[in-house]
This record gives structure tokens, sequence and C-alpha cells, in this order.
């Protein structure tokens, strides 16, 4: 597993240049309200400590950051030191949130520490879903909130043919024109091991969380998983 997770931290380090210009194009802006939802449902209140876990490049954390206020703390972790750079190059206006590199699967962070959680198009990447959980859990204040974004396979067929499509013929060519073919073919095949919603609600309750809803968006193509922590 270690090897896998050093792959994919050396993948995210050599995209993280044309990372946010091809996820911009590619989905022709949408994933910008797709965080949106993602934020808002986390339920981040003025003067919380806010965790974006796979921060890549911050759009999030600095969505998250407006929403904490000068008050709060906004915490972007990631463990592609590049994409942190990216991250903090970028959002130098944003003050309170601290940018750190760290693993998903071993966050560096004190238990019952942080009052909302975001994850947006990390938990296909991460090389052990239930770990990436436990630790969710084991850091957000009882009661609290976690919201996790990702791409998925939709169970209507016609979307799904359309969604290969894309994949082979917008999503690989852009990246390939770039330099980065096989960077970007990962994506058809993390998507088939992916699992669904109703799979990750089951892995979320095992890990501890008291409540966990996933909601397919755009055609089932996108999915937010909702989770919270027992109260007590
Ligand atoms: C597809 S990018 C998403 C970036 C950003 N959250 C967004 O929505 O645009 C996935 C990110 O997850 C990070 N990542 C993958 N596995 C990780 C792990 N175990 N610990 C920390 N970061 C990880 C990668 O370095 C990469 O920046």
């Amino acid at each position: 597993m270690q090897s896998q997770s050093t792959e994919v931290r050396s993948l995210f380090d050599r995209i993280a240049p044309v990372y946010d210009d091809l996820n911009n194009t590619l989905s022709l802006g949408q994933h910008k309200a797709w965080k949106l939802m993602a934020v808002k449902w986390a339920e981040p209140q003025k003067g919380d400590r806010a965790l974006d876990i796979c921060c890549g490049s911050g759009d999030v954390a600095a969505q998250l950051s407006d929403r904490v206020g000068p008050d709060g703390t906004v915490i972007g972790l990631d463990f592609a030191e590049e994409m942190l750079d990216f991250a903090w190059q970028r959002n130098l206006n944003k003050s309170n949130i601290q940018w750190i590199p760290g693993d998903a699967l071993a966050l560096p962070l004190p238990d019952d520490h942080i009052d909302c959680i975001t994850m947006s198009y990390g938990l296909r990447n991460v090389v052990d879903i239930p770990k990436a959980f436990q630790e969710m859990h084991r850091v957000l204040k009882p009661g609290k909130k976690a919201a996790i974004l990702d791409m998925h396979r939709p169970e209507n067929p016609l979307i799904r043919r359309f969604q290969q499509w894309y994949l082979d013929n917008q999503v690989v060519p852009a990246a390939a024109r770039l330099g980065f073919v096989e960077e970007y073919a990962y994506i058809a095949p993390s998507l088939d091991r992916f699992p669904t919603g109703p799979e990750q609600v089951k892995l979320a309750l095992n890990a501890g969380f008291a409540k966990a809803t996933h909601y397919p968006i755009a055609g089932g193509t996108m999915g937010v998983l909702v989770l919270t922590k027992p109260s007590t």
C-alpha cells in the first residue's frame, strides 16, 4: 500500500501545474458549484476550525475560509507538496488558512479537534478508504459533519455510456495535448473500483459515524456523502 500511495503522490505532484485549468475546461466550470454544495453540507460556522482533506490546489479550502471568517481557521491538507505550493500561492490573501503536508490515512491532528471536514475528489485516490473514514471520525468533534464529493459511475446506462465517451474523447485527449496521458487515463479504472454510494454509506457506518447519506448529483456522475459523528 505504501508504494501505491507514493505513486498517487507523485502523479499529483506531476499534474499540479495543469490541474486547475484542466478541471475548469473539462467540467465546464461546474466543479465549483459541486464543491460549493459539499462545503454547505459540511455546515461550517463562523469561528469554526475546518479541515479540507486532499485539498489539492485549494479551492474548497478557500470556500471554507470565507464561511468560517476571520475568527475561524481552515486546515488545507495534502501529501503532494507541489499541489500545496499552488494552493498557498493562489490563496495568499486568505490569512486564516494553514497549508499542511500530511496523509489522509494518518492525519497529524488530535482526536475531537475539528468542527467540519470536506474532501473533494480525494476519496477515490486514497489507497485505504475504511482507514480514511476512521481518521475523519477520529479528528471530528462529536456531533459534527464531514461532506465528501467525488465522481461516480452513474446507474443509468445511457449516462454511463456518455461518461465513458467523455473520458475517452475529451478528458484523455485534452490531458494528452499537455503531455499527461497516463495520469488522466487512470480516471476510468479508478471509477470502476470506487465503492458505490450505498457501499460508501456502509463503510462509513462501520467506521463509527452515526449517520451517513449519499446524495447523487449531476445525473449520478458525481455524489456527495454526508457523515455525522455521534454526539457523545
Ligand atoms: C483529484 S485531486 C483533488 C484536489 C482538490 N480537492 C479538488 O477538489 O480539486 C486529489 C488530491 O488528493 C491528494 N491525495 C491523494 N491521496 C492522499 C492521501 N493519502 N493523503 C493526502 N492527500 C492525498 C492528491 O495529492 C491530490 O492533490
